[in-house]
């Protein structure tokens, strides 16, 4: 049943539903009638009923005949009862000769041969048609005065003007309600289902389309229901799809290029010294070309690697507490060579009380080398480079590195972070930068909630930084 059900279409499981519903409604309703109603209908019948009332009726105006002189006393009775009763009232002696009766209403006729049979043997009953339309209820009863058989008293009503439903029993009548409320919800379950499948079948279309790698589809916003939440959901996974593919071809672009222009150098120079083109006295310096491109292609491929584990997320941040003082030392350790013989000054400046850090260190420290390179890349001699930590707020500190050197256009400023942009191409060539480094600072900070920030003025110099939390526990765990 629950497998038969998953099977049909949305179509069919509203219908079923809906008539499931009616079905149980109408059950109930007719048990309640069946148990409750139909009884106490009957014992109100058979209480009212003009059946009933005939004979009591003739008990009254027995009682009254031997009070009264002559049948047409008995008019006066007869009319309240009339009245009372809204019926008509017909009075004969024994012989079965009318007597007296009631007024109105004048049409209904008396009925003989009732009459006749109530003399004989006890009341009668019957119904008349006076037309088509009218039908006429008559119960005739005998009237005994003491013992004695005195005349009868035949009372007819007129029955309900008999309508569509009128005839019907309560059962046949609810019945017929079912029906027609069964009919109203199979075409509600047309609209309604459409309104539901509609959009399911849609996204089904676009969800076909984004399998096939077209992740341009996008679905209009329909409702706010289950099933708009779904489409917005589709649409937006179907964005963050474009985007990935987009990334995904920006990739593939960049690094075809990155590694097709020193494969192509390799290649030139090579062929070059091969076919004996180079002199003697040049080949050495080649080969010291060959060789700087060489690295230069194993450094791409190894930085674009860690860029695109970074940007899927497989290389995961281990953030333990580090002390600031201690990465600085190494910092200045590892670059103190490299800026005295550019003729550059590494200096450092950090609040004078112990930091500790929360972050990834090994990763941190990469963020700050590749700053501080760059620094050292792209300033001039006898300028200086700052690495500095500042107090931002009471729980964070801000990393960073300044330089004096030719800072960077605001045109390029927002450009920096993209992978393989580099502002001047030429230099680069220079100092063997690919344009990934700060691409894959950006991914690290990022990976510590943080942002890598610039703020430069071309002729003054560039300041990256980025903040850190510190670690409260290291610090109160400190002895000072
Ligand atoms: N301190 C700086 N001063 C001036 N320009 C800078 C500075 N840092 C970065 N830039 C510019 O931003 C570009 C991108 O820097 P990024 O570190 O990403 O790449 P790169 O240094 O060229 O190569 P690598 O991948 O080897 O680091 C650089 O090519 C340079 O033009
Ligand atoms: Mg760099």
């Amino acid at each position: 049943m629950a497998r038969w059900f998953n099977n049909i279409s949305i179509r069919w499981k509203l219908a079923f539903s809906f008539l499931l519903v009616i079905f149980i409604t109408l059950l109930v309703t007719l048990l309640v009638q069946r148990a409750i109603i139909q009884p106490r209908m009957d014992d109100f019948l058979r209480n009212y009923s003009i059946l009933r009332r005939g004979p009591e009726i003739a008990n009254v105006i027995a009682d009254s005949i031997p009070n009264a002189q002559n049948w047409t006393e008995l008019r006066g009775l007869l009319e309240q009862i009339a009245r009372l009763f809204k019926v008509k009232v017909f009075l004969t002696d024994a012989n079965g000769d009318l007597r007296v009766q009631s007024l109105l209403p004048e049409n209904i006729p008396i009925n003989e041969s009732q009459i006749d049979e109530a003399l004989i043997g006890g009341t009668a009953i019957g119904t008349i048609f006076l037309d088509q339309r009218q039908r006429i209820e008559v119960v005739t009863s005998p009237v005994y005065v003491a013992g004695k058989l005195v005349g009868a008293v035949q009372i007819a009503q007129e029955a309900l003007p008999g309508g569509l439903l009128v005839g019907l029993s309560l059962t046949s009548s609810l019945l017929l309600g079912g029906l027609a409320a069964a009919v109203v919800a199979l075409i509600l379950v047309v609209f309604l289902s459409r309104g539901i499948s509609a959009p399911l079948l849609k996204m089904k279309q676009i969800a076909l389309k984004l399998s096939r790698g077209d992740f341009t589809a996008r679905l209009p916003a329909v409702s706010h229901d289950e099933i708009g939440k779904l489409a917005s959901t589709l649409n937006y996974m179907a964005a963050n799809l474009e985007q990935m593919e987009i990334m995904r071809r920006d990739l593939i672009a960049n690094v075809s290029h990155e590694l097709r222009t020193p494969l192509a150098s390799i290649d030139g120079y090579t062929e070059a010294i091969l076919d004996g083109v180079i002199p003697g006295d040049q080949i050495e310096e080649t080969l010291q070309l060959i060789l700087g491109e060489a690295r230069r292609l194993a450094k791409t491929v190894s930085h674009v690697l860690q860029l695109s584990r970074l940007e899927s997320g497989q290389i995961r941040m281990e953030p333990r507490s580090f002390s600031l003082q201690e990465e600085f030392a190494s910092l200045l350790r590892q670059f103190q060579l490299g800026f005295e013989q550019k003729g550059l000054v590494l200096a450092s400046e950090v609040p004078p009380e112990p930091i500790f850090l929360l972050g990834d260190p090994d990763r941190i420290h990469e963020v700050m080398a590749n700053l501080v390179a760059n620094a050292l890349a792209y300033s001039p001699s006898n300028t200086t480079v700052t690495l500095f930590a500042r107090r931002e707020s009471k729980s964070q500190i801000r990393l960073g590195v300044q330089d004096q050197g030719p800072g960077i256009p605001t045109e390029s400023l927002h450009r920096v972070f993209e992978r393989f942009y580099q502002v001047d191409v030429s230099h680069s060539r220079q100092t063997e930068g690919v344009g990934l480094g700060l691409a894959i600072a950006r991914q690290i900070v990022e990976g510590h909630g943080s942002k890598l920030e610039v703020a430069s003025e071309v002729g003054k110099g560039s300041c990256f930084s980025f903040l850190l939390p510190e670690e409260r526990g290291a610090e109160l765990g400190d002895p000072n």
